[in-house]
């Protein structure tokens, strides 16, 4: 992917992995907007960064993706890339008896949906345009699930096979299409703690690393995966999977 003079949409650009993205590729010469539910932090960033356009998203909401691709259409007839990131992770304890099925549904929704829906609405805008590249935001959770996060998990599993058949379908367009698998990351995904959690790693070493495979042009299979993570990414071809599984589901 070309990392510079293009118009990038981020999804879930308020916070973390997107809002990182966003900001390390504005500072690489894009035009950036950024989406999300929450004004404030849309003010915040529009504020530090006049240039980055910040516009309201619920992508559960159909009245709000619809008024997005008005928008789209009309302000950014540029716009290449679109980075759908926006994410949710809850933990699930299906062995108990008060579990119910709406964390899971609210997971289906936002991680599954939320992607394919956004894809829906931004694949024609881009599909013809120079350098055009479509992302999303799986994760390096996609090959070998934690249990205590089975939604979670199976959402970003789902994407990772998705995303294969879109980047099929769009070979004859100059579509790219990545996936970016990110290890466990110090943002507030899961809640504040992650976010000064030592085992995850720094926001800001994760988006540098991502910035480097972008520009380096490598990302096998359209894959942008870091090194530490290859052993899970090939843990059934290698025979490591039950190994890797009970490593990381150990009780
Ligand atoms: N951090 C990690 O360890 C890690 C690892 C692997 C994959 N990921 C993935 O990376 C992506 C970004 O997560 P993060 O770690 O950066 O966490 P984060 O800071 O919580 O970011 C999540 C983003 O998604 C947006 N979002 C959530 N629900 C939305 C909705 N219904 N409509 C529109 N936007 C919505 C949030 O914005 P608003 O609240 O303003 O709407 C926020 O900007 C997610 O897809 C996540 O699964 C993260």
């Amino acid at each position: 992917m070309k990392i510079t003079g293009n118009t990038i949409l981020v999804t879930g650009g308020t916070s973390g992995i997107g809002r990182g993205l966003a900001e390390a590729l504005h500072d690489r010469g894009n035009r950036i907007i950024v989406t999300g539910r929450r004004q404030a932090l849309l003010d915040e960033i529009m504020a530090a960064r006049p240039c980055i356009t910040g516009l309201p998203l619920d992508v559960n909401d159909a009245g709000s993706l619809a008024q997005l691709s008005i928008l789209l259409r009309e302000r950014f007839p540029a716009l290449n890339v679109v980075i759908a990131n926006a994410g949710i992770s809850r933990a699930e304890d299906m062995a108990s008896d008060s579990w119910t099925s709406a964390d899971a549904e609210a997971i289906v929704q936002t991680n599954i949906l939320g992607v394919v829906r956004i894809a829906a609405a931004t694949l024609p805008l881009i599909k013809d345009k120079p350098d055009a590249a479509f992302l999303a935001t799986s994760s390096a959770l996609a090959f070998v699930p934690r249990a205590d996060f089975p939604a979670y998990c199976a959402s970003k599993a789902f994407l990772h096979s998705w995303l294969q058949s879109l980047r099929h379908q769009m070979r004859r367009f100059p579509v790219e299409v990545l996936e970016l698998s990110p290890p466990y990351v110090q943002t507030e995904l899961t809640g504040a703690a992650q976010a000064s959690d030592a085992r995850a790693m720094p926001l800001q070493d994760y988006i540098s690393e991502v910035l480097q495979i972008l520009e380096g042009g490598i990302a096998p299979r359209g894959e942008l995966l870091l090194e530490r993570d290859l052993a899970r990414r090939w843990a059934e071809r290698d025979n490591h999977y039950d190994a890797i599984f009970n490593v990381m589901n150990a009780i």
